[in-house]
């Protein structure tokens, strides 16, 4: 049997260029390698979104966004969380072997706490709603950001209790982490992050677009000086798409001096709206033929609950409730 690879979006908010390099493209290239399982998180959205308008809008659009990107729904298999219900059964039997202490050290929840904030129950067991995801389709590798990795652990730590416990139901799955892509940078230089407000967008109006990105944070220094690319998150963000001879042609008018942030602000939007040029007909031809995208959920969740239908019938045989 081939590998089998697996990540998933939650759809909280406008898709971003840190989602596209950290798990979107890696997946996309692992088409090629293994048997691809990609889904839009949408009950994790739940756990901080409470409009159903939002909620559709948002699911509809990662899935579009998706489809446009190119996950191929010929090669892989793509669908959305909730077509698929027995991920909610299996994250009871999964909570029944996870320590309360295990959830505590996860980092949104953690967050969630530093903040003063009254997290609910599903932010604080979210993590094992993912290992659920990631369970019951017997994953084996799992591409992610960083900011995913100790929830991937998580998964790990669950599926040997619960196999330990039971006997074997689970692969264990690994995370996969690219260096270069791991965190990658918002506009003002922290991670970036649809709750930070400090994404790029990949799919949204030129002119907010590049108003993003000319507001994109610089120090000081004046117009003539030589800069630092290395230091600079524009050009940090630029060498992600740029092919080596663009990269290396703006870090010499970065060290040469005599280019202001503005004028490689520039450079980077008109990089990056090139680059995605392709992905918006894709994305326009798709929102043309919304039939059609309807019958790819249908028959994408379809093919995803066969899998999940095993699973969760020998799960069930285990736990004692069959
Ligand atoms: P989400 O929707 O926050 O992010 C989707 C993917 O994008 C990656 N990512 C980044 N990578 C690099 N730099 C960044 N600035 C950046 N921002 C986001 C994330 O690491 C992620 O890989 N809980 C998950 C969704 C999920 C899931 C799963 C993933 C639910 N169940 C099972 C894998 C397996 C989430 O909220 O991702």
């Amino acid at each position: 049997m081939s590998m089998r690879i697996f990540s998933g979006i939650k759809p909280s908010g406008m898709i971003h260029i840190g989602n596209y390099l950290g798990m979107i493209r890696p997946m996309v290239e692992s088409q090629r390698r293994g048997d691809l399982f990609c889904f839009i998180a949408n009950m994790h959205s739940l756990t901080t979104l409470s409009d159903a308008n939002m909620m559709r809008q948002y699911t509809n659009d990662a899935l579009l966004d998706l489809l446009a990107l190119g996950i191929d729904p010929e090669k892989s298999t793509l669908w959305i969380q909730s077509d698929v219900p027995e991920v909610a059964e299996l994250t009871w039997y999964l909570n029944n072997v996870t320590t309360v202490g295990l959830l505590e050290r996860c980092h949104a929840y953690k967050d969630a706490i530093a903040k003063g904030l009254a997290p609910n129950n599903g932010l604080f067991s979210y993590p094992v709603l993912m290992a659920a995801d990631i369970l019951l389709y017997q994953s084996d590798r799992v591409p992610v950001g960083k900011d995913q990795k100790q929830h991937v652990e998580v998964a790990r730590d669950i599926a040997i209790r619960f196999n330990n416990t039971y006997g074997n139901a689970f692969t264990i799955p690994e995370e996969e982490i690219a260096d270069e892509i791991a965190v990658i940078p918002g506009i003002d230089g922290q991670k970036m992050s649809k709750s930070y407000n400090n994404y790029i967008e990949i799919f949204g109006a030129e002119k907010p677009i590049k108003k993003k990105i000319m507001s994109i944070l610089t120090d000081a220094t004046p117009v003539e000086a030589p800069k630092d690319p290395d230091t600079s998150i524009i050009y940090a963000i630029y060498k992600l798409f740029g092919t080596q001879e663009q990269s290396t042609a703006l870090a010499d008018r970065f060290r040469a001096g005599g280019m202001g942030y503005g004028d490689a602000k520039k450079q980077l939007f008109e990089l990056l709206w090139e680059y995605f040029q392709p992905f918006r007909a894709k994305r326009e031809e798709l929102v043309a033929n919304m039939d059609y995208v309807a019958s790819l959920r249908k028959s994408g969740a379809e093919k995803a609950r066969q899998v999940a239908s095993q699973t969760i019938d020998s799960v069930r045989k285990l736990v004692g409730v069959l």
